[in-house]
């Protein structure tokens, strides 16, 4: 039998955006989550002086330059990538044969070959259990819409409709990061925002979207060379180069249930922040999700008197809501870091469980959302219906 863990250490690799998000996650599961205890060992980028200020800034205990030797000390049992996508499935691979648990930010990595070496490893990997960071499965109104399908509150499901709209990009002198790059990104919005909703709609419904057909667009071709600071901030300089991926990425879906649906990814909407919505339609009811809003889910029961019927506006901050009851009274809500708090709380309990944590997704899982991704990117080429092998 398995030895169960008090504490287990982690090792970080990334120190921006998500470096940040995960680094305040293992800081805080302790303190809201009854867990094997979270030790904050080492965090791993690539310029000496940037990362050891992370480590001083989140209370790592050692910086690091070095992934491979960071993946495969042996006081390590969890590497966390927070790394931009062309790398995900070396460095995950690499410390998994190492014997570690790994907890992967999202899209799982380049493309379906890469999703399946990545699972080979993990199913070769014994004992040792892999998680993409979908977080916004772990948004508590998102968890209990899939509840409420599960429940049958909304019969069966004919259209599944969602969206994913930012807009950070649209100033043309916006630099060239790796984001806008093909080799280091694999996709655009596409891989980085279609990933989660189609995550999310796959969870919510847990339907399989069967075949696709997409249109792409890239608006401004060419843009300054540079890199980004943090966040969805960047610097660039006065060399231009060709942008190599998509803008915007729009797709119609059908799925083994039988319903239709459509995501729509864009950098472009002007307007939209982070506006990532999922509305879905079935023969009983229906359910809206808007990111900006996230401490609410709206039901509509069509099975009430037609008198009676409408939007529903739930505040879900009970304590018997998903995730929301290890936080604070009812009302008192939560924010976009909790969804990466319940990402580490789920980690640390599965793996003292020895089982895949419940609402996953797995490296398997999540190879089936980068099939659909794929199949899309062919879609966009070939102009036709392509299947996923979902
Ligand atoms: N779950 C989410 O909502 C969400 C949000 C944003 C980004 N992401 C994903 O997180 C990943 C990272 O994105 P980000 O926005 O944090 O990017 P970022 O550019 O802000 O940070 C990337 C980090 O990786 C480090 N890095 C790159 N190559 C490295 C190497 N070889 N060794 C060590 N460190 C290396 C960089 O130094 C940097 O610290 C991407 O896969 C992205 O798609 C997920």
């Amino acid at each position: 039998m398995a030895k169960k863990a008090s504490a287990l250490n982690v090792a970080l690799i990334g120190t921006k955006f998500m470096g940040k998000a995960h680094s305040n996650a293992w800081s805080q599961v302790n303190h809201f989550w009854q867990r094997p205890r979270a030790v904050k060992k080492v965090v791993c980028g690539r310029d000496e002086q940037g990362t050891q200020a992370m480590a001083e800034t989140w209370g790592w205990e050692e910086a690091s330059t070095d992934w491979q030797k960071t993946v495969r000390r042996k006081d390590i049992d969890i590497v966390d990538v927070c790394t931009p996508n062309h790398n995900h499935a070396e460095i995950a691979i690499e410390a998994l044969k190492a014997g570690k648990h790994v907890l992967c930010e999202k899209p799982l990595a380049m493309n379906v070959a890469e999703c399946e070496a990545m699972t080979k490893a993990a199913k070769a990997a014994k004992g040792k259990l892999n998680f993409v960071c979908y977080n916004y499965r772990r948004v508590p109104a998102v968890s209990y819409a899939r509840q409420l399908v599960q429940e049958g509150r909304i019969g069966r499901v004919y259209h599944i409709r969602c969206v994913y709209l930012q807009s950070w990009i649209m100033d043309p002198n916006f630099p060239l990061v790796w984001r806008l790059q093909g080799d280091l990104a694999g996709s655009g919005p596409h891989g980085d925002l279609n990933a989660h909703i189609i995550d999310a709609a796959r969870f919510i419904t847990g339907d399989e979207i069967t075949e696709v057909v997409s249109a792409f667009e890239t608006f401004i071709k060419e843009r300054p060379l540079g890199a980004m600071t943090g966040g969805l901030s960047a610097k660039g300089g006065s060399k231009t180069g060709k942008v190599t991926v998509e803008d915007a990425a729009l797709i119609l879906g059908r799925t083994q249930g039988g319903a239709l649906a459509s995501f729509e990814a864009t950098r472009f909407a002007q307007g939209r922040k982070n506006g990532n919505a999922i509305e879905i339609n079935g023969e009983k009811g229906a359910l809206r999700f808007e990111f900006e809003d996230m401490n609410r889910l709206k039901f509509y029961d069509a099975t009430q008197p037609s008198k009676l019927q409408g939007w529903t506006d739930i505040l879900v901050t009970e304590a018997d809501h998903p995730y929301f009851g290890a936080y604070w009274p009812a009302g008192h809500i939560i924010g976009y870091e909790h969804t990466f708090i319940n990402i580490a709380a789920d980690c640390l309990e599965a793996i003292g469980a020895g089982k895949a944590a419940q609402c996953g997704p797995t490296f398997a899982d999540s190879t089936q959302t980068q099939r659909v991704l794929e199949a899309a990117q062919r879609s966009a080429k070939s102009k036709k219906w392509e299947k996923t092998g979902c």
